[in-house]
């Protein structure tokens, strides 16, 4: 099939076998300034020979297993570049006539590989390179056409290409970043595809507000505002486009942590003057989580509860047929394979304010559904939100009550609420809060202790603190935090908080633990 450059499309698919890196492959290219999307194997072969490039990207299956994954055989006929990564490696070899084995012995983690031939994917690297493998089948014989690039001590073909064709294939993952220069190899392959760098958060932002404005028109819209970056971003683009035709809802749950609610009409509504309506329903939400302590039920009843608010809310707002939502690329495709969809276990049902459903009639305008959340950062950057929300920590839909273990009362939530903001206070002078991947919080367990404070005994409850450092929340490390930062934390919640007689810190990452205790 021949490319028609009329159809061109400044895009790099990449067609996602379930690795557990495919999405990070399409965030490495989008780093780089092009757009890069994720699409199922079995995506149209008329859109992907629009593409400037394809990426076949890692799985967990093995070809010689009964319904591995396969792609249409005419891609590798597109004259497209095509860069195949792992089991997209294997697939490619497989499928053009080359032989694919289980490897005598299987490689995982840090390997380091002999670089055979020079290639233009390889250009600027060493002969020798740290890289990061995770396979047990390899490449035994070449399809023919193919040259043998690169080897390893276990895998005597790590790389292979057939550079006539623009087709590219490693065994290791140059998405990650213990690939020491996966960056170089990824940005290598950029320039084989000739794609223009044009994806930016401001470009996103005008096409955005323009294609917004012209579907819905002279319509109204309404946003449900959580404090947390994605609604605050979907709103403040919605508004760009339409203006005071969009309103937004904030449901005060009485979950919150310290000063939320008056942070976020200042920000909304003085500082952005965006229409917004704040319902305070504490009494409400405290009546139906009362005698309620397993972790499942709060969450159900503070969703629901939260819907149904914002239901009777919405309906007072006439002529308003949209609805926005603050859906992330990751939410958008994560019935795809690499996100498990079907087969994974419900650890938590996690409720947050982009879970509405749809039955309320209105339709939906989804305006970050392109994007990460770096990105979703950034945009929040370009439209001048303050860095407070766009780079604000992940809090969970049901606010403190997950962070209170047992029955949810206006007295725990208090003092959670305080020993919050002294743990916030503190954070906030030291360096760690500059990393994006540092989470925190305090959660209130339901036992007593004794102690002695002032010489007189105390019964009174522990403070758990948690820090973990997370990329995407999957897996997690506790931080080794300074003693000396632990010890002012310590001192000033037993002095300040009335109540708590003991700070404890918790050791444990995820897995085995999760981040949040409930
Ligand atoms: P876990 O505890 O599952 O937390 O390791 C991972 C991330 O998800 C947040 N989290 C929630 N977010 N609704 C949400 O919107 C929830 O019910 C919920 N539970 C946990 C948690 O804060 C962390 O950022």
């Amino acid at each position: 099939m021949e490319k028609k450059s009329s159809s061109e499309k400044e895009v790099i698919y990449v067609l996602d076998f379930g690795s557990q890196y495919s999405h990070l492959i399409t965030r490495r290219i989008r780093e780089a300034g092009v757009l890069a999307e994720l699409v199922s194997p079995d995506f149209s072969l008329e859109k992907l020979s629009q593409a400037r490039g394809i990426i076949l990207s890692g799985g967990p299956q093995n070809l010689s297993e009964k319904g591995a994954l396969r792609v249409d055989k005419n891609i590798f006929k597109l004259n497209i570049p095509i860069l195949g990564i792992c089991y997209g490696m294997q697939l490619t070899a497989f499928m053009l006539g080359g032989k694919v084995k289980k490897g005598h012995t299987s490689e995982y983690g840090s390997t380091e590989i002999t670089i055979k031939k020079t290639s233009k994917i390889l250009q600027g690297l060493s002969k020798k390179q740290i890289t990061w493998m995770s396979h047990g089948d390899q490449v035994i014989k070449l399809p023919k056409g193919f040259i043998n690039t690169i080897s390893s001590k276990n895998c005597p073909i790590v790389g292979m290409e057939d550079a006539k064709k623009k087709i590219y294939c490693l065994q290791f993952h140059p998405e990650v970043k213990h690939t020491i220069n996966g960056k170089k190899i990824i940005e290598n392959f950029i320039k084989i595809t000739k794609v223009q760098r044009n994806w930016s958060m401001q470009n996103f932002i005008n096409d955005s507000v323009k294609n917004i404005r012209i579907k819905i028109r002279d319509d109204r819209a309404v946003c449900a505002l959580s404090g947390g970056v994605d609604s605050a971003v979907a709103a403040t683009m919605v508004q760009r486009a339409i203006g005071g035709r969009l309103t937004c809802i904030y449901v005060d749950t009485g979950l919150m942590r310290t000063g939320e609610t008056e942070q976020l009409k200042k920000i909304f509504k003085k500082h952005m003057r965006m229409n917004l309506r704040v319902v305070y329903a504490e009494k409400e939400f405290l009546a139906k989580l009362k005698g309620i302590t397993d972790p499942e039920r709060k969450r159900k009843i503070i969703g629901e509860l939260f819907i149904r608010i914002f239901e009777k809310e919405a309906k007072k707002l006439p002529n308003t047929k949209w609805l926005v939502q603050g859906t992330l690329y990751t939410d958008a495709v994560s019935s795809g394979i690499s996100s498990g969809g079907k087969n994974t276990a419900v650890i938590k049902s996690h409720h947050n304010v982009g879970g509405l459903p749809e039955k309320f009639g209105f339709k939906l305008i989804e305006p970050l559904r392109d994007l990460y959340k770096y990105e979703v950062r950034k945009v929040g950057d370009n439209l001048g939100l303050p860095k407070k929300i766009s780079y604000r920590m992940p809090f969970p839909g049901p606010g403190l009550a997950v962070r209170i273990i047992g029955e949810v009362t206006k007295e725990k939530l208090d003092i959670l609420r305080l020993a919050d903001k002294i743990v916030e206070e503190e954070m906030a002078k030291t360096n760690l809060i500059k990393n994006p991947q540092f989470f925190y919080f305090v959660a209130l367990p339901d036992i007593r202790s004794v102690g002695v404070q002032g010489d007189a005994r105390t019964y009174g409850q522990p403070i758990i603190l948690r820090t973990v450092e997370t990329a995407e929340f999957l897996t997690a490390d506790w931080v080794h935090l300074p003693y000396s930062l632990l010890e002012k934390i310590s001192t000033r919640i037993t002095n300040e908080v009335k109540g708590i007689n003991r700070v404890v810190y918790d050791i444990t990452s995820k897995p085995p633990g999760t981040v949040e205790w409930e």
